[in-house]
């Protein structure tokens, strides 16, 4: 069977049937669960579970609304789509650049498929392997408390080239935020001056707005499906206590009540979950309340989130996870950002800076947890991050870190890495990665194969499946947070090879090594 119509690959197996709707495939799930006895012993019991995994084929025209849609990530988000729609081209000093989604992992990255018959490695790009979005059919719309239209938020932005600019500046000038919700005890002071396109009314009144807007979008668009995606300001984070927001209940209760700590972010969560619509959070504050949870839950609506991770914390997830698999204790982490763009002003409030100092700071936790013989109980690196608003600088953050870690007989290893992020050009690609992996999530299910009548589960509300895009990856209650790179990637790409009946990629590659 060829997963996709674009596909080069055709899985040839009896246990992958696809009919007019679904792809299904036989699949034998194996894992290993681990009881600790009295004496500390640790009992390994491997287990197989015998399961069928479908996947609907039927992509939906799918319209992404933007919460600070016209920010830098949003508007750089609709010019690339336009820019890569029309594969437009443009001279730089350096020669001609053409439209591409570079960072995007359903774009432009491939995965490892198996060996042919000379033993060499062959990939397929990721998004052969099942239908997916197309980005040139996404429609996008949003909010913005900042009326700009498209084209001069992408000129205020100063992100893309102006021989790009200039060629879709046209188009993006008929594209304008609708009115939001603006409360300026969330977002930092400095931020007033563009607050020019607001809702007013009580919080139940600009719910129902919202709702109202996703609607709207919905019928004049023609779209079958819609994501919601923050990429507006960090707020700062509400407090969470009983009464105002850790049930469901109480949470509505206190949007009826209009209560100040329902911040604007889990407003539109709310009306998102209400309409039926995946929320995504790419900002690192507590959208994500106790109530909205379980809202979410309630409805059967995925959110996922939270705080993009582009720059800084992707390199950390990646080099922490090394060292500390390679038996090297780093001993600590310093962490210092500077940059010049509207985020960067945003920041610079002491409360915003908070929420981003959270979200970056739990994310080795789960790799130092991982390795008793380096570290004790209670025992963690220190590890700092600053950041400092510099405007000159723009877009163009500067990530300066500095690891060290204890090495043999109480030496020493220190590493500097100085990473010029071009925030919104990190960013924006993986702005695409959450709505594409966020709308196919929607079609993917489950089911016991020994049970014929064991009804088809999808995923969890939770959406944890793309913590890989996420610092601070929201997952189920009770479940193990994973912010490992190479982790969170593995778990995409296996779980789309169950989907098409490939077994995981195991790298043991036995036939190369055994005569
Ligand atoms: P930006 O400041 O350029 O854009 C944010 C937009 O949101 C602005 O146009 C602003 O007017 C608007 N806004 C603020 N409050 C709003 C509200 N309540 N409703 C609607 N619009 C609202 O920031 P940028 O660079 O686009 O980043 C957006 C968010 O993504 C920030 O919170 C940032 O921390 C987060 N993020 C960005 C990353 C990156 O660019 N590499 C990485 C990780 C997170």
């Amino acid at each position: 069977m060829k997963p996709t119509n674009a596909s080069t690959l055709e899985v040839i197996s009896p246990k992958v049937r696809v009919d007019n709707d679904f792809i299904t495939s036989d699949y034998e799930y194996q894992t290993s669960h681990v009881k600790r006895t009295s004496s500390g012993q640790l009992q390994v019991h491997p287990q197989t579970t015998a399961l069928k995994i479908r996947t609907g084929r039927h992509v939906p025209k799918l319209g992404v609304m933007l919460v600070g849609w016209g920010g830098n990530n949003g508007s750089t988000l609709t010019a690339a789509l336009e820019a890569n729609r029309r594969q437009l081209k443009w001279r730089k000093r350096t020669g001609v650049q053409q439209a591409n989604w570079f960072g995007s992992i359903t774009q432009a990255s491939t995965v490892f498929i198996g060996s042919d018959e000379a033993g060499a490695d062959v990939y397929v790009p990721m998004k052969e392997l099942l239908p997916m979005v197309e980005p040139d059919n996404i429609v996008v719309d949003g909010w913005d408390i900042s009326g700009l239209h498209l084209g001069d938020a992408m000129r205020r932005a100063e992100v893309l080239d102006v021989a790009l600019q200039d060629q879709i500046y046209d188009q993006l000038a008929q594209l304008q935020p609708r009115p939001s919700i603006y409360d300026p005890d969330f977002i930092a002071a400095n931020q007033s001056e563009r607050a020019d396109n607001v809702i007013g009314g009580t919080r139940l009144e600009q719910y129902e707005q919202i709702r109202k807007d996703i609607r709207d979008f919905r019928q004049r668009s023609g779209v079958d499906s819609v994501i919601v995606l923050w990429t507006a300001n960090t707020e700062r984070f509400s407090d969470v206590r009983q009464g105002l927001n850790t049930t469901s209940q109480e949470l509505l209760a206190s949007l009826q009540a209009n209560n100040s700590e329902v911040s604007p972010s889990t407003i539109f969560a709310m009306a998102s979950i209400a309409e039926g619509c995946t929320y995504i959070n790419g900002s690192p504050q507590n959208t994500f309340v106790p109530g909205l949870i379980q809202l979410a839950e309630e409805k059967k609506v995925f959110i996922a989130g939270d705080d993009f991770k582009s720059g800084q914390t992707k390199i950390k997830s990646v080099l922490v996870d090394f060292l500390v698999g390679a038996g090297i204790k780093p001993v600590s982490i310093a962490s210092y950002n500077h940059l010049g763009n509207n985020d960067g002003k945003n920041l610079s409030a002491p409360q915003q800076f908070r929420s981003k100092e959270i979200s970056k700071s739990n994310v080795v936790d789960d790799m130092v947890a991982s390795n008793k013989l380096l570290y004790g109980p209670d025992e963690h690196p220190d590890h700092v991050v600053v950041i400092k608003y510099v405007p000159y600088v723009g877009d163009s953050k500067r990530a300066m870190d500095e690891y060290t870690s204890e090495i043999m007989m109480g030496g020493h290893n220190t590493l500097v890495i100085h990473n010029t992020c071009e925030d919104s050009l990190l960013a924006t690609p993986l702005i695409l990665d959450l709505v594409i992996l966020g709308e196919l999530s929607t079609r993917i299910q489950l089911r016991s194969a020994e049970n014929e009548s064991a009804p088809w589960v999808p995923f969890k509300p939770v959406l944890s499946l793309l913590s890989y895009l996420c610092k601070a990856p929201l997952v189920p209650q009770g479940c193990q947070v994973v912010n490992s790179l190479f982790r969170q990637r593995a778990a995409i790409e296996n779980i789309l090879r169950g989907c098409i009946g490939l077994p995981p990629i195991s790298h043991m590659t036995l036939e190369q090594r055994f005569d």
